[in-house]
């Protein structure tokens, strides 16, 4: 189906609920827009990624950069990615796209209602096809619920279809929007053990999170509440993680932000990637007919 037809079925399908729009970023990439009484959200149908979220009278809370790609087959570099069903390398076959497959595939729009409050709810789904079981040999459905009211809730919901159990490592790879990373506090990991990916030795944070450097770490365990606190800009983002085990926490710095095309060389100091997710030894299996959920939820505060 032709991309506009496509955009004018959604559009009739869910003509009903105010405040929603589609349209094409760009081409061959529809996105979902959400404009409620408390703040607007657009989600990219492929990747099933929210790109944009900022409560109204708000500076944006996602970053997305400059030099996203926006090519099949290529993940785009912002939003809330979803890792899916493995993080990283693929553990045995390195040929494989990192970070699974879900960021990679279109997705189909499910549900969209706005409830009595002006809350804007919306599902999107994605099922095993041979795409996807000639990388991942496994019948699965995915479903992204995002609610968008002040606060941005997403859960991801593994549901096993098949009739053998399976293991997956997963994240919510959130990029946030920072004034400048040399002078953001990232508070909640005090005491938390971490693997630094970098030198790949285990050590534990004391007090906030500070960023002099390339930064790459998973806390395991992690307090489910954290809060990046930025100055310049007098506000905190609080993320709380549920069912969510491991915290990464990556800014790419200056030599990787050269290295990666698809990310600006001056762009590293305005993101931060603060994760909800469960990978290594927080990886989660998945029975047959029963299902996994992964949550997040952030607000914006004040800082006074
Ligand atoms: C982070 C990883 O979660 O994702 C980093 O810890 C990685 O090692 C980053 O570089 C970005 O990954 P990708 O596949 O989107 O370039």
């Amino acid at each position: 189906m032709k991309i506009t037809e496509e955009i004018i079925r959604l559009q009739q399908r869910f003509a009903d609920v105010s405040g929603l729009s589609f349209h094409e970023k760009r081409p061959g990439f529809i996105f979902l827009n959400i404009n409620n009484r408390h703040a607007t959200a657009s989600i990219s149908l492929y990747g099933a990624q929210v790109i944009d979220f900022a409560p109204h009278g708000e500076r944006p809370v996602l970053w997305e950069s400059a030099c996203s790609f926006y090519a099949v087959g290529k993940p785009l570099r912002g939003g809330i990615p979803l890792c899916w069903p493995w993080f990283g390398a693929h553990p045995e076959n390195p040929d494989l796209p990192a970070h699974g497959l879900a960021r990679l595939q279109y997705w189909e729009v499910a549900a969209v209602r706005n409830t009595a409050d002006g809350v804007t709810e919306v599902e999107l789904t994605l099922t095993d096809s041979d795409a996807t079981r000639e990388v991942w040999p496994y019948k699965f459905k995915l479903t992204l619920k995002v609610t968008v009211a002040e606060t941005l809730t997403v859960e991801l919901i593994t549901r096993n279809t098949g009739t053998k159990s399976f293991r997956i490592s997963e994240a919510m790879h959130t990029y946030f929007t920072v004034s400048d990373i040399h002078s953001l506090a990232v508070k909640g990991f005090d005491g938390c053990e971490y693997l630094d990916t970098l030198d790949q030795q285990r050590k534990q944070q004391k007090g906030d999170i500070r960023f002099t450097a390339e930064t790459d770490c998973i806390y395991q365990h992690a307090d489910a509440e954290s809060y990046l606190v930025d100055p310049a800009w007098r506000r905190i983002i609080a993320n709380r993680r549920s069912n969510s085990g491991s915290a990464v926490v990556w800014n790419p710095w200056i030599a990787k932000s050269i290295r990666m095309p698809d990310f600006g060389d001056t762009e590293y100091p305005f993101m931060v990637c603060v994760e909800t997710a469960n990978v290594g030894e927080c990886a989660v299996t998945v029975e047959p007919e029963t299902e996994h959920q992964l949550a997040m939820t952030v607000r914006v505060m004040p800082l006074l």
